[in-house]
């Protein structure tokens, strides 16, 4: 039994970070074993705070059996750096964004990963940012969240290091 605490943060939480959040929570249902994990989603911005995630994004993961609806979008506060075990960023951008907000506060950043580091399908390392695009962005953004996620189910159950790139560990 795991009991992990993952955090999945971009942006403004209303796009990538929830969606990850529902895909990875609907994935875990599935191990027993991971009942007991904690997931989470929030911005590296409050802009869309208290809102609901973008239409788009609730329609095409809703489409692929993903509930987004009880999401609101928040900002990530310090006290996260202390409590989640996976903080994993959408885009260089935000992991930028997170590891120079958790060395202000005088946190480790050995926790804080690129989620598409635990792929397998792909070598991609960014989950594109879907807002400006068009509608099969949405679908894209998906693709690459459930490739992940089962890529950080594996590690969680111990059956695979997922972490390719050392390069993000400190
Ligand atoms: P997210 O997408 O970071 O995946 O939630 C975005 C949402 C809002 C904005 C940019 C990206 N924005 O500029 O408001």
């Amino acid at each position: 039994m795991t009991n992990k605490k993952i955090l999945f943060v971009c942006l403004g939480n209303i796009c990538r970070s929830p969606t990850a959040e529902a895909v990875f929570r609907k994935l875990c249902s599935g191990h027993i074993e991971l009942k007991n994990s904690a997931i989470d989603s929030c911005g590296t911005t409050g802009f869309h705070q208290g809102q609901c995630s973008d239409p788009r994004s609730v329609s095409s993961a809703l489409k692929r059996g993903y509930n987004l609806s009880l999401i609101r979008s928040r900002k990530i506060s310090v006290e996260n750096f202390r409590i989640f075990d996976y903080i994993l960023a959408m885009d260089y951008s935000n992991l930028e964004s997170l590891k120079d907000l958790a060395i202000m506060h005088n946190f480790p950043t050995n926790n804080i990963h690129l989620f598409l580091d635990f792929a397998n399908q792909s070598n991609i390392k960014e989950v594109p940012d879907p807002y400006y695009g068009g509608d099969n962005g949405f679908d894209h953004v998906i693709d690459l969240i459930e490739d992940a996620s089962k890529g950080l189910i594996d590690e969680l159950l111990g059956k695979e290091l997922k972490v390719k790139n050392r390069e993000n560990l400190q």
